[in-house]
């Protein structure tokens, strides 16, 4: 059975930090397979005026730039537009919910993703208002934007969706404990190093011995 092509667009004021990032790796492969596919998409485009501003001061004062309300809900409106289904909307932002394996696991089963990408010092709460997103952390820090965080949550589930990593890594699932990480400690070569010695059993070829090793190496 051939799974459909799964769709993430990133809407951001920076799409170049995107650069490299998508061409590598595991990533690199999914997209050049048409597994998946990430489009970027400037905000910039959808302002207006000779400056094509996209942040202003805050009413009231206060620190830094906000992200402004018109072109970035013209940008959403205007991607979501552009294909059916008309995706599940995420914004990065440090105020919402913690992302995690499950969350991953979820957003792996969706067909389109749209992730919108806060710069400066946050969104324009109409954004908020208006575009209804789901709020997004990828933990308590602040980066100086979501692209980051976008980053982290595409790697997160593009690794999720079904033929992106091959069958030796797929077959390996079921040893991930919840937070994805495999749940014993692993070595490769050399068998020595700095003193410190592959523990034997690896190395004995005992499919069950090895398998009550990692049973007992449980963190
Ligand atoms: N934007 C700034 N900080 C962030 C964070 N911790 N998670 C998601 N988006 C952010």
């Amino acid at each position: 059975m051939c799974a459909a092509r799964r769709r993430i667009d990133v809407v951001t004021v920076l799409p170049s930090l995107f650069n490299g990032f998508l061409d590598q790796g595991v990533l690199g492969r999914a997209l050049e397979r048409g597994l998946l596919e990430v489009n970027r998409h400037d905000i910039r485009d959808w302002a207006q005026g000779n400056y094509k501003q996209v942040d202003d001061r805050p009413f009231g004062g206060g620190p830094g730039m906000l992200l402004m309300a018109p072109p970035v809900v013209r940008a959403v409106e205007g991607v979501r537009a552009t294909t059916e289904p008309e995706g599940r909307l995420i914004a990065m932002s440090p105020q919402g919910r913690r992302f995690d394996q499950a969350w991953a696991g979820e957003l792996a089963r969706e067909q389109r993703l749209i992730l919108l990408c806060g710069r400066y010092e946050g969104f324009d709460e109409r954004i908020i208002d208006v575009l209804k997103p789901e709020l997004l952390s990828i933990g308590d820090y602040v980066l100086s934007g979501g692209e980051v965080a976008a980053m982290v949550v595409i790697d997160a589930v593009a690794r999720l969706i079904p033929g992106v990593l091959g069958d030796d890594q797929s077959a390996l699932d079921e040893s991930f404990g919840p937070d994805g990480g495999l749940e014993y400690p692993q070595y490769t070569r050399p068998r020595i190093f700095r003193d410190h010695a592959v523990p034997e059993v690896l190395l004995s070829g005992d499919h069950a011995a090895i398998a009550r090793w990692r049973r007992e190496h449980r963190r």
